[in-house]
């Protein structure tokens, strides 16, 4: 079945089986390998991308469901010796460790930053309105889809408050 999607802002269709998974259309097809499989059940984060502007894990939904959609993977946020502000972050803070989990990680950061700038609370905002100070609760609470199993999480949780211009520890 064919497909058009739009990743990193260049257009490519596929020709794919209708089962296939956004993110195996990625790594498979695509050869974009920096999205990664971890459980392949929505319980890891590894697989996070940005989908029309809103972060979703591409192991839980179908290519052929996103004929025209507008992705961004790792790859199109940087490169190396061209990082964006939260990559640069991550590595300054020792933000990973086997780095297995870290483009998910700085995919959902980056979305999630995205969400605080609408105003979106959180289960741990203090105020439904307002401006969300990304405190460590804060962080954790929204970054609580993303696993690490190196528990890399201290180094995350600082690159991530430093990247939004909250204060570094
Ligand atoms: S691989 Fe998608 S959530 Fe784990
Ligand atoms: S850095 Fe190893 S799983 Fe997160």
């Amino acid at each position: 079945m064919q497909t058009t999607l739009k990743i990193n802002g260049e257009s490519w269709t596929l020709d794919v089986d209708p089962r296939t998974s956004l993110l195996d259309a990625l790594r498979h097809h695509l050869d974009l390998t920096g999205t990664k499989k971890g459980c392949d059940h929505g319980q890891c984060g590894a697989c996070t991308i940005i989908l029309n502007g809103r972060r979703i894990n591409s192991c839980l939904t179908l290519a052929v469901m996103h004929d025209g959609d507008e992705i961004t993977t790792i790859e199109g946020l940087g490169e190396p010796g061209r990082l964006n502000p939260m990559q640069e972050a991550f590595v300054r803070h020792d933000g990973y460790q086997c780095g297995y989990c870290t483009p998910g990680q700085i995919m959902s950061a980056t979305g999630m930053l995205d969400e605080v700038s609408q105003g979106w609370p959180s289960h741990v905002s203090a105020s439904l309105e307002g401006d969300v100070p990304l405190s460590r609760e804060e962080v954790a609470e929204r970054m609580s889809g993303n696993l690490c199993r190196c528990s890399a999480y201290p180094g995350i949780v600082r690159a991530i408050r430093e990247t939004a211009g909250e204060v570094s520890e």
